[in-house]
């Protein structure tokens, strides 16, 4: 599975969470690591072995599909060629964000997320109320061909007013999870992501 991960592309995304906040930038995984990511999530869906996505935290999580209608995996290192591509695409982005923007990223969480036809994702942010580790939020998509009018568009909500994403397959997304909130539009067609977190270190809270 070739990796497309050479600094060059990362670049821009560094520059963009530097000066805004956040990052949209289309291209970024190959077509070939794309369509194995999405095929992998089809057949772990096909297996049954996504669960409906939750909320919250310790005793407060909960399923709430008022809130988010997904159903998720979360990535292991060694799941499979292309899960372990990706991991090593995001290493190298977290490197490169603590060497040039001196985050601090210590690790990473992923997990496949599958929205149904007409699922959302209420306007959020990522951090959760009692754990700040979340600092930086990527969402990188794997829905080939995708359509405006399909919907399913991730809306982010800037200060300056609303941007809408198209989750077009090869596609990535990069935010401050603390600060830009957002959601997911329903869509008519299945919509398939790999959501994910760079974290800090933990402040003892858990
Ligand atoms: C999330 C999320 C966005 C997307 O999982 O927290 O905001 O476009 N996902 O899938
Ligand atoms: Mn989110």
């Amino acid at each position: 599975m070739t990796t497309p991960a050479e600094s060059s592309l990362l670049e821009p995304i560094i520059d963009d969470l530097a000066s805004q906040g956040w990052s949209h930038q289309r291209l970024v995984l190959s077509a070939e690591l794309t369509a194995a990511l999405a095929a992998e999530c089809r057949a772990r869906a096909a297996a049954g072995s996504l669960a409906a996505a939750s909320v919250g935290r310790g005793e407060g999580q909960q399923v709430r599909e008022g809130i988010r209608g997904d159903r998720i995996h979360w990535l292991e290192p060694g799941q499979s060629a292309a899960s372990d591509a990706y991991l090593a695409l995001m290493d190298a982005l977290r490197q490169q964000l603590n060497r040039e923007l001196y985050l601090g990223l210590e690790d990473f969480e992923c997990h496949f997320a599958l929205y149904p036809p007409g699922a959302f994702y209420q306007k959020h942010l990522d951090r959760f109320r009692d754990n700040d580790r979340r600092a930086v939020s990527v969402v990188a998509y794997l829905n080939a061909d995708w359509q405006p009018e399909q919907g399913g568009a991730l809306r982010l909500h800037l200060a300056d007013g609303e941007h809408d994403v198209q989750p077009e397959g090869g596609s990535l997304v990069v935010f401050l999870s603390a600060e830009l909130p957002h959601e997911v539009l329903p869509a008519s067609r299945e919509r398939l992501s790999l959501a994910g977190w760079f974290r800090r270190r933990g402040s003892g809270s858990i």
